[in-house]
């Protein structure tokens, strides 16, 4: 079975992954593709997956600008529905020769649209709804086959469709909860225009997931990187269905880990129906860190060292493919979206050398957003422990010490961590939160401890609260929590004299330090 899909065309919006989100969660395939797509390229996609409808999503960018974003214009002929949203709407009025120029009066933030006409995509809304703008172009108005559907008090065309075919604009951004009704009007895109049968299921995704690593891997062996997070462990979970004992499972403890990690993934692992081997390399990762202050620098060392294991094991399992858990913000945030910037080397992608040992590195999570990848991870029956885990970074406390990498640090921020993880749960504070750990920064301050001076570092500690990690927020958990936390921390471990909270969102930071 082919999923019904819908495309979205990036504009460099910030909002891009929200759109693709939120049609996902109403069970339909969404994947973000480049602005300047071909109608060759959808056609192509047509072979893999049943497109339904194309969205052009908003961007920073004016029509006006001299390198602005364009489509092929062949695109709008292909017979397929289409919505324009913010940046999307405006260029689709440009190319139809409406008038689009600097609004009189931006429009950021809440604003209330008048429906004149409740049809196609505003099907079924009231006459006055609330909608999120972020807006410095507007359209102001259309020639004689587009019809106005909605306006606002500065937008005199916030809404419209085209009459011979499915083509509609919206000014807002549906996508985004404060247009109230946003939901509903992605859904009439979705359902009523684009005709989609909700067929996008994990259920169904883990079939295919199946067969597809059956298919590749045929007779042959395979290893997977086992790191135990919820990504590595669904993987080696999907990967076992597909290839039981040609399958092994290779869990690499590079001497990062938390405390009790190895052991628990050990313990966890050793149970299920397939080969396990655990590296004990934790010298050797540290040895190749040593003089290493460079954040991206760590994550690429750390990456070629951790292939390198796994070519080495692979070798004396006689397997060939490597599975691992990439997901689908790990491949952007490693610079495969064209006009976004590359943020930081996750060590699963693009921390990948150059030489890499194996016919074919397989990843079949690519594509799943985490909140996808725990759906899968309960319908796989993983253990709760692991479902509910808190992301950890593949290059573990390495990139949770800033600067280079000893022994002595990896201890004094093992033990805060430890310190911080204990102290959130048993405030029952966890269920709230997306992560919460220390970091232990290259900064020393003078302390006073036991009436003696003391010299020592600052750890500090960051808890956010996200959704997919593609933005977060710093948690307002209590002071007397942090507190707590900060008591323990100096009291418990001498090298620390300071803690400080981070109380930085993302962005403009990342949940990460490095
Ligand atoms: P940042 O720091 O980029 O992190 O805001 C976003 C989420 O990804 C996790 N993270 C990683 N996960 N390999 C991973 O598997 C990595 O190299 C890596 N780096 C960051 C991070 O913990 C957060 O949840």
């Amino acid at each position: 079975m082919r999923v019904d899909t819908i495309l979205v065309l990036d504009f460099g919006g910030q909002y891009c992954h929200l759109i693709a989100r939120r049609i996902r969660e109403n069970n339909v395939y969404s994947e973000i593709v480049s602005n300047d797509i071909s109608s060759t390229e959808i056609r192509g996609w047509k072979t893999k997956v049943s497109v339904k409808g194309l969205v052009l999503s908003g961007g920073p960018q004016s029509v006006f600008d001299p390198d602005a974003l364009k489509i092929d214009t062949e695109i709008l002929g292909l017979g397929l529905p289409v919505l324009g949203l913010c940046y999307g709407h405006q260029l689709i009025a440009n190319i139809a020769g409406g008038s689009v120029k600097p609004a009189e009066k931006k429009e950021f933030g809440i604003a209330y649209a008048t429906i004149d006409k409740p049809v196609g995509v505003l099907n079924d809304l009231s006459s006055r709804e609330k909608v999120w703008m972020s807006h410095s172009d507007t359209v102001y108005n259309l020639p004689n086959e587009y019809e106005i559907l909605a306006h606002t008090e500065n937008c005199p065309v916030a809404a419209f469709q085209y009459k011979k075919n499915s083509i509609y604009g919206l000014q807002w951004h549906p996508e985004v909860v404060h247009t109230e009704n946003g939901g509903k009007m992605l859904r009439n895109f979705l359902f009523k225009i684009c005709q989609c049968q909700p067929n996008w299921t994990m259920g169904n995704f883990i079939e295919k997931a199946v067969n597809e690593t059956k298919k590749i891997v045929g007779d042959g062996r395979a290893i997977v990187a086992l790191s135990g997070g919820i990504d590595s462990s669904t993987v080696t979970a999907l990967a076992a269905k597909a290839l039981g004992r040609n399958l092994t499972a290779v869990f690499v403890d590079h001497g990062f880990m938390r405390e009790t990690e190895p052991e628990f993934v050990q313990k966890t692992f050793q149970e299920y129906d397939l080969n396990f081997i655990a590296v004990n390399a934790g010298e050797r990762f540290l040895r190749k860190l040593q003089d290493i202050n460079d954040p991206e620098q760590k994550r690429k060392v750390i990456g070629e060292e951790f292939v390198r294991v796994f070519e080495e094991e692979a070798k004396k399992v006689d397997a060939e493919y490597l599975l691992q858990g990439t997901i689908y913000p790990d491949r952007i945030e490693s610079g495969f979206r064209r006009f976004s910037d590359k943020i930081k080397t996750h060590h699963n992608v693009a921390g990948l050398p150059a030489r890499i040992d194996f016919r074919k590195i397989v990843e079949p999570l690519r594509d799943l957003y985490k909140d996808e990848v725990r759906k899968v991870a309960q319908k796989l029956e993983l253990p709760s422990e692991i479902i509910e885990r808190q992301p950890f970074p593949g290059p573990g406390l390495a990139v949770r010490i800033i600067g280079v990498v000893t022994q002595d640090k990896l201890n004094i921020v093992r033990k805060a961590d430890k310190i911080v993880t204990d102290e959130i749960e048993s405030a029952g504070l966890k269920d709230k939160l997306w992560q919460y750990f220390a970091i232990l920064t290259d900064t020393k301050s003078t302390g006073v401890k036991g009436d003696a001076r003391a010299y020592g570092y600052t750890v500090a500690v960051r808890i956010a609260e996200s959704r997919e990690a593609m933005t977060a927020s710093f948690s307002k958990i209590p002071y007397e929590v942090l507190e707590k936390v900060s008591s323990k921390i100096t009291n418990e471990i001498p090298e620390v004299t300071r803690v400080v909270y981070d109380i930085t969102h993302k962005p403009p930071a990342t949940i990460e330090w490095e």
